[in-house]
């Protein structure tokens, strides 16, 4: 097995030129030479093996070091050891608990009974899951500010911006907003993403009336205040004539009564 092995080494270190036309010729089989990976989460490196083939020896290669082969399945370098299983069936790699330094080129070497197949180079893409947060700067204008969209990456970050439902056609890090007066509650997102991930983040702008002028709602609330005022004197001015004309009538009364009744007892 030992001497086999070295053979499929040796092979593997001849294979690379072969390789080269090999995938030219099997390209449209291969499968996506670029595969990209979230830190923490598995990914699936296919072997990309187009027909059944009687394979007496696989390996896969990262760098220079062997990493797993069909007797070390759960890994060999210290790297990978127990994050990587060869799948015996396709011979595709798994890889558990990626790190960013997983990230790099992958080679596939698969000998069969009769030959060598050409050697698959994959290149895996480690990339962290992104998360977002709104900034707010403040302008001195009035109703403007500047928005923020700060990731916790640095590269391979893209964005795109909302205005409530609607896109805006901005795709930087940063957004200028500027409300017209009486507008409140717009809502602005920004969507940020890289390869595998995307977040949002999101601010709530409103832009007062000027407080310079008078505004409309003060003077309904006056305007109101003033027909309140204005109803309840009418009211109170109505009753208190007709209190009084009643009250004049009511003594105008008596008063004829008494002289009646002095006319009568005159008599
Ligand atoms: C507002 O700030 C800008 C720079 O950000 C400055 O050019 C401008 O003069 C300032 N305007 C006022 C009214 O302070
Ligand atoms: C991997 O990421 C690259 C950008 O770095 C992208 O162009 C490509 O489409 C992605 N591939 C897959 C399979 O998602």
């Amino acid at each position: 097995m030992s001497t086999h092995r070295r053979s499929l080494y040796f092979n593997y270190a001849l294979s690379v030129c072969i390789a080269l036309l090999g995938l030219l010729a099997a390209s449209s089989l291969s499968p996506d030479p670029v595969v990209n990976g979230t830190v923490g989460e598995s990914v699936l490196l296919p072997a990309g093996l187009s027909q059944p083939a009687r394979i007496t020896g696989v390996q896969w290669i990262f760098g220079k070091d062997v990493i797993a082969d069909e007797e070390n399945i759960n890994g060999i370098t210290a790297q990978f050891r127990n994050r990587v299983h060869l799948n015996r069936n396709d011979c595709s790699l798994t890889i558990t608990q990626l790190r960013a330094e997983d990230s790099g080129g992958y080679h596939r070497a698969i000998e069969t009974a009769d030959s060598q197949l050409p050697t698959l180079m994959i290149t895996l893409h480690v990339y962290e899951k992104i998360s977002a947060e709104m900034e707010r700067k403040p302008s001195n204008e009035t109703c403007r500010a500047t928005l923020l969209c700060t990731t916790n990456q640095t590269k391979h970050v893209s964005y795109r911006w909302k205005r409530g439902d609607q896109d805006l056609p901005e795709y930087a890090g940063m957004l200028e907003v500027s409300l017209s007066p009486g507008e409140r509650g717009v809502i602005f997102t920004c969507v940020a993403s890289n390869p595998v991930s995307e977040a949002a983040a999101s601010i709530r702008e409103s832009c007062e009336e000027s407080s310079g002028g008078v505004s409309v709602c003060a003077l309904k609330a006056a305007l109101l205040s003033l027909g309140l005022v204005l109803m309840i004197s009418a009211v109170i001015g109505v009753h208190v004539r007709e209190c009084t004309h009643t009250q004049k009538e009511h003594l105008r009364r008596h008063r004829e009564t008494c002289e009646t009744k002095e006319a009568e007892s005159g008599f």
